[in-house]
């Protein structure tokens, strides 16, 4: 017991040191079931995500801008296929309307999220970047907005959005193609990846924790890739069914996972904007605490107007209108602070300091 205590702990100190591991040590760390590990671990990545960012935790207000979906992924419950969901877009005004009832909540970013929707065309979403830009200088835009042209990617970073955010769902191709319809590919997924790094947009990449099939080695795939590809965002959430999708028998991805995985990405890449996601605020009540704990440094409340926030429903029971809404930043600010971190009102971009 003491030996593997030891052998535990050391593969930890390696991955603080190294920032990298072997193939095997990963799938020690991964398949670990001790809580006293778990813990060394999320004590480690907590101590360097201080040094880095201190206790600061950034916030993003969430526009769920629309559920109209062109795919079909079998995980989600926005797909083109479900016709039970009932579905909504919000407008230029409405969006705009969300920006400033943010903004005086005191949130200086704003994250356009939606399905992939013909509505949204490069003018739409220009315009729309354009004025929330003059309207708030000091914000950061991020989209969330799927797969597009490399052209139309640039013309949205010329309009002025800073961020976009484009899970990579998983690193291995036949995992992928279990997940998604034939005519998405992991190929083309990670071509706009490189193509949105290239321009220059703060990127984000990230995959569900437990999603169908998943095994460890796919895990390790993701790992490696997100070292290589060194996002400045990386978003991490346990799969959550969704009764009427495909994968609604599937079990969801487990809390620990989530978080010891969370651990492991914050000391491979010290500076990476991590959150703690609404996925990990629904399927535990401490979630989001427990994944700052854990080294992730970002939470992103829902801004979006409360008649639709029920009709984003990614995945069965999504939390909305609890203390994860941007309304309750008060209680937000409240739990973090009861386990020692302070919300961040600035737009809280990437640092890129060496540690
Ligand atoms: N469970 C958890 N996360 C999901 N997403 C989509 N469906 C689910 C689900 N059932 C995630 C995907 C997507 C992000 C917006 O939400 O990773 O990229």
């Amino acid at each position: 017991m003491q030996k593997q205590y030891s052998q535990m702990f050391s593969i930890i100190d390696k991955l603080e040191k190294e920032r990298f591991l072997s193939d095997d040590e990963f799938k020690l760390l991964i398949e670990n079931t001790d809580k006293t590990v778990d813990e060394y671990l999320y004590e480690k990545a907590d101590n360097i995500r201080r040094k880095v960012y201190s206790n600061k935790v950034y916030i993003r207000g969430l526009i769920e801008i629309s559920n109209f979906c062109k795919n079909d992924c079998y995980y989600c419950g926005i797909r083109c296929s479900n016709k039970k969901a009932d579905r909504y877009r919000l407008n230029k005004d409405d969006i705009l309307q969300c920006a400033n009832q943010g903004y005086q909540l005191g949130f200086r970013t704003f994250v356009l999220q939606g399905g992939e929707d013909a509505y949204y065309t490069d003018d739409v979403l220009c315009d729309i970047i354009k004025t929330l830009k003059e309207k708030y200088p000091d914000c950061a835009v991020t989209l969330s907005l799927g797969e597009r042209q490399k052209d139309s990617y640039q013309k949205l970073f010329n309009a002025g959005a800073d961020r976009y955010l484009l899970r990579h769902e998983t690193a291995d191709s036949e995992h992928y193609s279990k997940l998604h319809p034939e005519k998405l590919s992991l190929k083309n997924r990670m071509e706009c990846l490189y193509n949105l790094k290239q321009i220059g947009f703060q990127t984000g990449c990230g995959f569900m924790v437990g999603s169908p099939y998943q095994t460890t080695k796919q895990i390790i795939e993701d790992l490696k890739f997100i070292k290589e590809f060194e996002p400045q965002m990386c978003g991490i959430g346990p799969f959550i069914p969704h009764k009427d999708t495909p994968f609604k028998d599937f079990k969801q991805g487990s809390l620990d996972l989530t978080l010891r995985l969370l651990s492991i990405v914050r000391l491979m890449l010290p500076n990476v904007l991590l959150p703690a996601t609404t996925a990990l605020g629904t399927i535990d009540k401490s979630g989001r605490e427990k994944g700052i704990k854990a080294g992730a440094n970002v939470v992103m409340p829902n801004l979006s107007p409360i008649s639709v926030r029920k009709k984003y429903m990614l995945y069965d029971n999504k939390i909305s209108t609890g203390d994860e809404a941007a309304e309750s930043k008060a209680n937000l600010e409240k739990s973090m602070k009861n386990i020692g971190y302070e919300i961040e009102i600035s737009r809280g971009d990437f640092l890129s300091k060496e540690i």
